[in-house]
């Protein structure tokens, strides 16, 4: 588990390089960080150049933290995540919603791309993640547990906030986004599941599958945070369609919704 000591000295450090407090984080997926650019009078932090954060070099994500002001919100954006698969422990994976709740966000919005596994679901679709499922035999809070950070044994029964999950789903209405509702998996990859894991995956009724999410969910929780979760299909999962998956493709979809996805965040941003 973090440590208290770590988690303020990243935390001073970022307040005093600037004077935005932001209240609402944002984790943005693959393909999805352009979000970020929308950021007004951006500060951006390279994640190399912030104490106690693990040294990323992930392709593809420009790992950096933006903030700034965003729909009339002061927000701290992750361009770019720590994933579970590139090695980095849950510790390292999470420690930035430990960070972003020391600065002061309540609400944090996290995002991916990620496969369907509900077969009525297309590629391209959006999806409110109503509730998770941890497949990997691991919990980010495994550890002695820091009684100033949460609880021992948090409640996991409402993860996703019901009141951001409805501003969700009156802002998709209103801009005539199809915005699909379903379970996340979390897969611990790096390698896509097999045909008859997706079967598995699909029998104990999740609705899409992904590697990142889950662990920051948990954090957020412990840390008592409202969390908000927003899916970008980008694929049918394995043995759905008779093709193979390819990450270029999921970075090429995630690009090609951006449009949508960033009116949907602008939108609940607005309305939070
Ligand atoms: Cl099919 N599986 C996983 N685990 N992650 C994905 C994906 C599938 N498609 C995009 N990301």
């Amino acid at each position: 588990m973090h440590k208290l000591q770590d988690i303020l000295e990243t935390r001073d450090f970022i307040m005093n390089k600037t004077d935005y407090r932001p209240t609402i984080g944002l984790i943005l997926g693959s393909g999805l960080g352009t979000l970020a650019d929308e950021i007004e009078n951006p500060f951006k932090i390279p994640y190399s150049e912030i104490p106690n954060f693990a040294k990323s070099g992930a392709i593809g994500h420009a790992n950096e933290l933006v903030i700034g002001e965003l729909k009339g919100k002061t927000v701290v954006a992750m361009k770019g995540r720590f994933h579970y698969y590139e090695g980095f422990t849950l510790d390292e994976v999470t420690f930035p919603v430990r960070v972003m709740k020391a600065l002061g966000v309540e609400e944090l919005i996290i995002t991916n791309a990620c496969g369907a596994v509900n077969t009525s679901f297309n590629p391209e679709d959006l999806m409110l993640i109503t509730d998770h499922i941890n497949l990997v035999s691991t919990n980010p809070l495994i550890g002695p547990n820091n009684d100033e950070l949460g609880t021992r044994f948090p409640d996991v029964s409402e993860v996703y906030n019901r009141n951001l999950r409805n501003i969700a789903s009156k802002v998709a209405t209103e801009q005539n986004i199809s915005l699909q509702e379903g379970v996340y998996a979390w897969w611990s990859g790096p390698a896509y599941e097999t045909p008859a894991e997706i079967r598995m995956i699909r029998t104990l009724g999740a609705d899409a599958v992904g590697m990142s999410t889950v662990p920051e969910a948990i954090v957020a929780i412990h840390g008592n945070m409202k969390v908000l979760g927003i899916s970008c299909l980008t694929n049918m999962a394995c043995g759905i369609l008779d093709q193979p998956l390819n990450h270029d493709e999921v970075i090429e979809v995630a690009s090609r919704v951006r449009t949508q996805f960033v009116d949907l965040i602008k939108g609940v941003l607005e309305e939070m």
